[in-house]
């Protein structure tokens, strides 16, 4: 069994970030810059918020910060967008998702300028993803993509089941890895909570993405030996024993999963490490097309 290893590949990646961007510099002047904003205090959002900018500063890129509070209007928060959008020192941006309630998350999403949006979420983005055009693949997607491919995981002619069909995750995967591209050529099962005997289907997988959100789902009864199990579920479970008050789950009961799996990702250290990678590739993909 190999554990895919999304925070040594992550800082891999990273790395050759930051010798580009240290030669751009050099060479052209030229720095890349990543904005995000977040609205409301929600503590895992401005966790994985404070964890992209930090990530800017380690490869060499600029970034900014805009926090609004939880209060902001629509309006406000599409004038800070279009103020991003007009400002030609940023290359790409993103706002933090999930929004509060009262704030349409796609009216917002379709605001920001696709050549902007590094994120991959608008809808022009989407498409020319689902026709397998030059764009911006969303981070956790690509990131998986890149994991696959770093180790070497073939998928050309296998089955994939993907367990999930949310905009961010399950779908664009099930769309990618069926496209003919380098890691791709799969045939892609997609599943999701109306799916009847799922057990069935998975056991028939050779490789399985995990992304429902329910921590420990897939258990070792529910797969064949020398699967490959990509996890993309990060939940936050209560452990008095822990600092923070919590431990991370992933949609995988690892222990018993990892004894029949010939690739394996962890929670946490596995995808959740690459999208920051990717969203920095994303960023200096933007500049690059910006200059
Ligand atoms: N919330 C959870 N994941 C993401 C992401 O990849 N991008 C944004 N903007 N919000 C998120």
């Amino acid at each position: 069994m190999t554990i895919l290893d999304g925070k040594k590949t992550a800082a891999d990646i990273k790395e050759e970030i930051a010798l580009e961007v240290a030669e751009l510099k050099s060479r052209e002047n030229i720095v890349p810059h990543l904005a995000a904003i977040i609205v409301g205090h929600d503590g895992a959002s401005i966790t994985y918020v404070n964890a992209k900018v930090k990530a800017c500063e380690r490869v060499g890129f600029e970034s900014s910060l805009i926090r609004l509070p939880e209060n902001t209007t629509e309006k406000e928060l599409l004038n800070e967008i279009e103020i991003l959008n007009i400002d030609n020192d940023i290359d790409g941006f993103i706002v933090q998702l999930p929004l509060p309630e009262h704030i349409n998350e796609q009216k917002i999403i379709m605001a920001i300028d696709p050549d902007k949006d590094v994120d991959g979420f608008h809808p022009t983005n989407v498409g020319k993803m689902a026709l397998n055009l030059p764009t911006f693949i969303s981070a956790t997607p690509f990131g998986i993509l890149e994991l696959l491919d770093r180790y070497k995981v073939e998928t050309s002619g296998k089955h994939v089941v993907v367990i999930g069909r949310s905009h961010i995750v399950g779908s664009p995967m099930s769309i990618l890895l069926s496209q003919k591209r380098k890691v791709g050529n799969a045939t892609v099962t997609i599943t999701h909570s109306r799916t009847k005997n799922l057990k069935e289907i998975t056991l028939q997988a050779d490789i399985i993405i995990a992304a429902l959100g329910i921590p420990e789902f897939l258990k070792a009864d529910m797969v064949k030996d020398n699967v490959t199990v990509i996890d993309v579920g990060i939940t936050r479970v209560a452990d008095s024993n822990k600092k923070s008050g919590y431990r991370l789950l992933g949609d995988v009961a690892f222990d018993e999963v990892s004894k029949k799996a010939a690739f394996i990702t962890p929670v946490p250290g596995g995808v959740g490490p690459m999208t920051i990678a990717m969203l920095l590739k994303n960023t200096l993909l933007a500049c690059h097309r910006n200059n």
